[in-house]
């Protein structure tokens, strides 16, 4: 898998022509959470045989049942959490989910609480369905690693929010919570009798010495305040297919969206639903695998950084394969993105993007080939010389 991985070149990702190598011509694309590696082989078979038997119609109930029971199945070999099939409906995407959350599960005209830095998404959202967002800094401690602000939670609960976007895995910030930080967080929510969107699209992605905890599956109190998305999009690589679910894990969630979500599971594309449930019941080994291979770059960025930009600041990931990096010291202003842009070609996503909290950090993608990562951190390094000397 290393070797593979590491023998795709820059041409053959460019040829591809996806967006993260066709949206800045002629640039290194680290900018959006897409991997380089294709999907996994059982995933391209089962979409194979689905389009040689020209599978393009709506969504056939059994076909999204078989999902619902291959991400159930997933949810308890891999997380320990026991949900009903019928709990899980299938969505276009997170953000569907999202949008479904907020107008179905949030108090009408409620501002949103948005821990940041937050994906950009988070941040855009809330505002066009016209509401406010209530922006909650996460803390990073002395090692960089990041928390929550129960204090500052508190306060926008107080302040009149309801729903809170809770990310776990964290992107950008690549934090696993643990029991006991979302035991905390769900205090602080029960305190208000708050909601909880528990965006868990990175669930499968978490490296050794961590474990992912479905939020919902923590209490009674958890599983009634919150609706819970996810997919095999970012894991397995499959975002324009178009497919993710909803985790409902109450009961009067359940019969809102019995009345509400015909429309929101209508967005589900049938390959994409194909797709995942190819990913839940035999993208294992494919995803372990590269698992191992994240978890060598993730240490790998570590020492490129220390080398090449020792001022940078990296806390590697617990999951996702998004590094958050701190180029606050680097005196190139607010923007350090539009700086290795120009001067570097490498595209990164500005921090400031994903909200005040971000200002003057990058988010890397760091899910490519090594080669190509230890190209960019040098390219960026030279710029940053140039830059110094000029
Ligand atoms: C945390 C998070 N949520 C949602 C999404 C978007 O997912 P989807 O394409 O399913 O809307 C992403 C994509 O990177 C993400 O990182």
């Amino acid at each position: 898998m290393t070797v593979r991985f590491d023998d795709i070149s820059i041409e053959t990702l460019r040829e591809a022509g996806g967006v993260k190598w066709s949206h800045f011509p002629g640039k290194v694309g680290a900018f959006i959470a897409e991997m380089d590696f294709g999907t996994a082989p059982a995933i391209v078979r089962a979409l194979h045989a689905a389009v040689d038997e020209a599978t393009f119609g709506y969504l056939p109930r059994p076909l999204a049942e078989r999902m619902s029971q291959a991400c159930a199945d997933w949810c308890h070999t891999r997380y320990g959490w026991d949900i009903p099939p019928a709990n899980v409906r299938p969505l276009a995407d997170v953000i569907a989910g999202l949008v479904a959350a907020i107008e179905h599960f949030s108090r009408p005209g409620s501002p949103i609480i948005v821990p940041t830095p937050a994906y950009m998404p988070f941040l855009v959202v809330p505002r066009e369905l016209g509401r406010e967002i209530i922006q909650v800094p996460l803390v990073a401690g002395r090692d960089g690693r990041w928390s929550y602000d129960l204090d500052a939670l508190d306060a926008a609960f107080r302040a009149g929010g309801h729903l809170m976007i809770l990310c776990n895995p964290h992107n950008p910030v690549g934090r696993v919570l643990t029991r006991a930080e979302m035991i905390a967080i769900a205090e602080v929510v029960e305190r208000y009798g708050g909601r909880v969107f528990a965006d868990e699209i990175h669930a499968p992605l978490v490296f050794p010495g961590h474990r992912h905890v479905p939020y919902a599956s923590i209490s009674p109190a958890t599983a009634g305040h919150a609706v819970t998305a996810t997919s095999a999009s970012k894991a397995w690589n499959l975002p324009g297919l178009k497919c993710a679910q909803l985790i409902l894990s109450n009961e009067a969630d359940l019969e809102t969206w019995s009345a509400v979500g015909a429309m929101a599971e209508h967005g589900a594309s049938t390959l994409g639903v194909v797709a995942n449930i190819a990913a839940f019941t035999a993208g294992g080994e494919w995803l372990d695998e590269l698992l191992g291979y994240l978890d060598g770059s993730r240490a790998l960025l570590g020492d490129l950084l220390a080398e090449h930009l020792p001022e940078v600041g990296y806390a590697q990931p617990e999951g996702t394969y998004l590094a958050w990096l701190d180029c606050r010291q680097l005196g190139l202003g607010d923007r350090p993105a539009e700086f290795f842009l120009d001067r570097a070609g490498v595209a990164m996503t500005d921090g400031e993007l994903c909200g005040a909290a971000g200002r003057g950090f990058v988010r890397y993608t760091f899910a490519t080939p090594r080669p190509i990562m230890r190209q960019s951190i040098e390219a960026m390094a030279r710029a940053l010389a140039r830059h110094r000397t000029a």
